[in-house]
């Protein structure tokens, strides 16, 4: 290793460039030990990969099997509300393994089937084209506050039916409480009389009885949360690369319909908006490396390093939309895999193409070295992106 390399996975260093941080370990130890965190970090394409498609040794059941979390300090008094939130983030069927998973996941899948959600893409056209035409001429703008958020959530908020009236509520309810007291009486309701929006989906799976009422209320809060926070980085992320990359954008200008979905998928694997996901080992593994995986042993893999292995991606540091065939991991591997992944990849399409068509440039109104990212291990999120249309 570089002998200034640390293992500070939350090192401003490691936060504002995951890059390097990632990348320097790939090359050196796709397979290492972390002690200062106690995890195993994977970080190249083809150990990812190994691990995420071998379900059986790395287990989905993070809350329940991982007594700590994964962060720099935590007070004595968040240990007992870490307890709880185990417990519920538990009942998401993210966090289940085999059969369970796969039943509860059933649930949900045609609603995002790729035929079902062209359905959607004149909603989604139409409420980027409302907001835009708000902003246009409002000179500098927060673009994640003024347009990636707002369009993310008003989009899911749309998919779920929340009624219109509670949206702007809703979304300031900070904690997870809140937002499940709120959803219980329209839960309820939608479990006598389902429609056909994905709340009702979700509510259809305890008629058919895959989800007890508590997995109703945490599925929903994730398909709320998880349907809108990381297509927002999507959404964020791009705006930032075409800033800092003005020929792509006039390459994508030149053809927005030709462009797009190649576009699209390159602002994805460039900066994922998800840096790294957790598994914990079922039983002692040895890796291809000869590195010996204890079993309960955290292990991360780090969809940022991946995506950008020059084992598999040519030039991957540059950001070229044309860039074709592109099996990037940002929606991971396996039966894992992101199940939003059809709409995201629709918001992002047209908050992309609708950005081409209206403006010849965007141009970052700060010094790149001054953008702050939370401080997070797995969420790639921009707190301030400020942004002239041009
Ligand atoms: C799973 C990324 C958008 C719902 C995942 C996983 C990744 C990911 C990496 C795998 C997690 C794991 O293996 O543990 C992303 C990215 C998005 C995005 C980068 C946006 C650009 C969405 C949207 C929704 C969604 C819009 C829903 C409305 C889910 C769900 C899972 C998932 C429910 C769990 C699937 C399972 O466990 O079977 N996502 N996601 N995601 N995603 Fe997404």
């Amino acid at each position: 290793m570089p002998s200034t390399f640390h293992d500070d996975l939350f090192a401003p260093d490691a936060i504002r460039d995951p890059y390097t941080f990632f990348g320097t370990l790939r090359d050196a130890q796709p397979v290492r030990w972390n002690q200062q965190y106690q995890v195993w970090i994977i970080s190249s394409y083809k150990q990812l990969v190994w691990t995420a498609r071998h379900p059986e040794y790395f287990s989905s059941e993070v809350a329940l099997r991982d007594t700590q979390p994964l962060s720099p300090t935590i007070p004595e008094e968040d240990m007992e509300l870490f307890g709880a939130v185990r417990q519920w983030l538990a009942a998401r069927f993210t966090q289940n393994d085999g059969a369970k998973h796969k039943e509860q996941r059933k649930v949900v899948h045609g609603f995002f089937t790729p035929k079902a959600m062209e359905s959607w893409r004149p909603l989604v056209r139409q409420t980027v084209s409302a907001l835009l035409d708000d902003l246009q001429g409002s000179g500098q703008l927060d673009m994640m506050r003024d347009f990636a958020t707002p369009l993310t959530y008003s989009i899911i908020a749309g998919l779920m039916d929340i009624p219109e009236s509670d949206r702007a509520f809703v979304k300031e309810l900070s904690s997870q409480n809140a937002v499940t007291d709120y959803l219980k009486p329209i839960v309820a309701e939608r479990v006598r009389e389902p429609g056909d929006d994905l709340l009702s989906v979700i509510c259809r799976g305890e008629i058919m009885g895959a989800y007890t009422r508590d997995e109703v209320l945490a599925n929903a809060l994730l398909l709320l949360v998880a349907g809108h926070e990381t297509t927002n980085d999507l959404i964020a992320n791009g705006i930032l690369a075409f800033s800092q990359h003005p020929d792509q954008f006039k390459m994508l200008r030149s053809d927005p319909d030709g462009h797009i979905v190649d576009a699209v998928e390159e602002i994805l694997r460039y900066d994922s908006p998800l840096k790294s996901v957790q598994r914990i080992a079922t039983q002692n593994i040895e890796m291809e490396g000869g590195q010996r995986v204890g079993k309960d042993d955290r292990v991360r893999w780090v969809i940022s390093s991946a995506n950008r292995d020059p084992s598999i991606f040519d030039n991957p540091d540059d950001l070229d939309i044309s860039r074709n065939p592109n099996p990037h991991v940002a929606f991971g591997s396996g039966v894992h895999h992101c199940l939003g992944a059809t709409l995201a990849r629709l918001e992002g399409q047209e908050a992309f193409a609708a950005l081409a068509q209206r403006f010849e440039g965007l141009q970052l109104e700060t010094d790149p070295a001054d953008l702050e990212y939370l401080p997070s291990v797995g969420q790639r999120t921009l707190l301030n992106l400020p942004i002239t249309t041009r």
